[in-house]
């Protein structure tokens, strides 16, 4: 027999457009120019809004028209994500974001400090608005928990930049932590706002979660092989930091060259380091090796919303979001 499914999910373009507009809402004060402008600065950069993105959309999937009842939550995590990134682009040494200059370039670090600072605090502000008395301690429980797990993930990420002996399991673990969990916790929130039950809301925590991994893998290999323009980011700067990823760990184990080890014992002026690392990269076929695994991720996103009871519309929403996580350039 037919029954008729209701539409409920909108197109990928139209979620951003609404998290674009959540984060446009904001209202960031005047004075001091010192702390607010370089928040408006990052917000206005243009990021690509994946995270709020998925809670506006998990809310749909769970609830007809739902992202209206986290709008506060999606605005929420887009300004947690943006005050983790001030705080990043110190930690790496960082010059460039979204095509321009970063924050502690632009203006300097204790700006990069301070204005971050700023965008947590707000983070938890928006974070509890628009949540009854039963939401509000699962929504900052989740929030809360996720925080200081990103923290530990950025201190292993500072940990490993000193060692040589970095397992691809401790690897796996440490993006799952810096990057991960604030994925799955944006698809939480989502499910959190709009009621949903422990199952399905743990089905998009596993989806965000995998996907995120699949997010930092792309993240990594666009930092050498992508094109500066569309990334926004400078290209070569995770090589310039011995920064421990999944092809640098398997160039350490599999070069027999010893050229990888050198580079990072004794290295040569930045481009041309980065140039040497590079070719071995190419030479292992660990790009090829890498979008590999890119996919097999995505595909472990997908497969965790089995238990979410989803419409077929709303499963190949997030079926989509993963295969352009994939491909992403920028
Ligand atoms: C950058 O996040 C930090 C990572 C976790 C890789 P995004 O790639 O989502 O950056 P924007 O927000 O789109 O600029
Ligand atoms: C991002 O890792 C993790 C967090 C910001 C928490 P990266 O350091 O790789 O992110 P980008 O490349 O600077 O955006
Ligand atoms: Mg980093
Ligand atoms: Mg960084
Ligand atoms: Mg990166």
């Amino acid at each position: 027999h037919h029954s008729k499914i209701p539409q409920t999910m909108l197109h990928i373009d139209q979620y951003t457009a609404a998290a674009e507009e959540a984060v446009g809402q904001l209202e960031i004060p005047a004075a001091p120019a010192g702390l607010y402008d370089p928040v408006r600065y990052t917000l206005q950069a243009g990021g690509k809004r994946i995270r709020p993105v998925l809670t506006l959309a998990v809310a749909d999937a769970i609830s007809p028209d739902g992202r209206h009842l986290a709008v506060n939550q999606a605005a929420a995590i887009e300004l947690f994500h943006n005050f983790t990134l001030l705080h990043d682009d110190v930690m790496d040494r960082a010059d460039m974001r979204r095509g321009r200059p970063t924050v502690h370039r632009q203006w300097n670090e204790a700006t990069a400090i301070l204005s971050g600072d700023a965008m947590l605090t707000l983070a938890g502000i928006t974070m509890m608005k628009g949540c009854d008395q039963a939401k509000l301690r699962p929504v900052m429980r989740l929030f809360n928990r996720t925080a200081m797990e990103i923290y530990e993930g950025q201190q292993y990420d500072m940990d490993f930049e000193s060692r040589t002996d970095v397992t691809v399991g401790e690897y796996m673990e440490m993006i799952r932590l810096k990057t991960s969990v604030l994925l799955g916790c944006a698809c939480a929130l989502g499910a959190v706002m709009t009621g949903a039950d422990e199952t399905v809301t743990d089905a998009f925590y596993g989806y965000g979660e995998s996907l995120g991994l699949a997010f930092q893998l792309r993240d990594d290999y666009l930092d050498t092989y992508g094109d500066p323009a569309t990334f926004g980011k400078q290209i070569g700067g995770d090589i310039a930091c011995d920064k421990k990823t999944w092809l640098l760990i398997n160039a350490l184990a599999e070069d027999t060259t010893g050229t990888v080890a050198a580079e990072i014992s004794n290295p040569s002026p930045r481009e041309e380091k980065i140039r040497r690392v590079r070719e071995i990269y190419d030479t292992l076929g660990l790009p090829q090796r890498c979008l590999g695994l890119i996919r097999r991720y995505a595909d472990n996103a997908t497969a965790r919303l089995a238990t979410a009871r989803l419409q077929p519309e709303a499963l190949r929403f997030f079926t989509d979001l993963a295969m352009l996580t994939v491909d992403r350039t920028r």
